[in-house]
């Protein structure tokens, strides 16, 4: 990536993307945030904006986000990832575009993985984009740390793609959080098993008061 590269959040209103927003900001990364909706993307902003008064972050329209950022994360929830996307296919051509969606639902309360047809939520995102290099990764992350800039990341983050130089992009990206050691965790195909993982982490959560994540043991990195 350059240093004039625009990393963009689709959905970057919510924690996960203001999160990892921030984080990168921290780093030297400039960041826009997106919304549906100008005033929320405004106020999601100033939010976090005293916690990175040198940081380079600002905020737009999805579409404009979209138009100007690449690579550019989609951090909807994903009952909203097809509309989205369908939405903003033309504008995402040849570009990277990084999910962190988990397809979830919830039921009395119980977190539960959402089943989805095409295999993942990566890979439905990568059906309906068509002619978008698709990475997905930053599942079992919890955006409460993320948004904490003090707070240390203790966990892995795994990335799947299966276009090498979007795999790359968002290694080199998952290496600037503070604490994560990042793995490659090889094709789209893969992308279920840690976007699954997230249900039972936030059930574990409950359980414990905490915010889990995961470490993979046994390998070099
Ligand atoms: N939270 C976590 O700890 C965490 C961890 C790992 C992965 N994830 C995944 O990351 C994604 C984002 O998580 P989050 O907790 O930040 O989600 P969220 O707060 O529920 O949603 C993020 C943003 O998506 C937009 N949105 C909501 N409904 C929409 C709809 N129907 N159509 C279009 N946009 C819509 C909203 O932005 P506007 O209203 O401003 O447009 C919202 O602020 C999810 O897929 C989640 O599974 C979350």
């Amino acid at each position: 990536m350059t240093s004039e590269q625009l990393v963009g959040f689709i959905g970057g209103t919510g924690p996960e993307g203001l999160g990892l927003g921030l984080r990168f900001a921290l780093n030297g990364i400039k960041v826009v945030i997106g919304s549906r909706n100008i005033e929320n993307a405004e106020l999601a902003v100033s939010k976090i904006k005293s916690k990175i008064p040198d940081g380079c972050i600002s905020f737009g329209l999805n579409k404009e986000v979209a138009e100007k950022c690449d690579p550019v994360f989609i951090a909807v929830p994903y009952q909203a990832q097809k509309s989205t996307l369908e939405e903003l296919k033309a504008v995402l051509k040849n570009k990277n575009v990084i999910s962190v969606v988990a397809p979830l639902k919830f039921e009395k309360g119980i977190a539960m993985a959402e089943e989805v047809p095409a295999g993942s939520a990566a890979l439905e995102a990568s059906e309906i984009l068509g002619e978008s290099a698709v990475a997905s990764g930053f599942h079992n992350i919890s955006a409460r740390d993320l948004l904490d800039p003090d707070a240390l990341i203790d966990s892995d983050v795994i990335v799947f793609s299966d276009n090498d130089e979007c795999k790359s992009i968002t290694m080199d990206l998952a290496k600037l959080l503070n604490g994560v050691r990042v793995i490659d965790g090889g094709g789209l195909i893969n992308s279920r098993y840690t976007e699954d993982l997230t249900a039972l982490l936030l059930n574990i959560n409950k359980t414990y008061k905490a915010h889990s994540a995961i470490r993979i043991t046994g390998i070099k990195v």
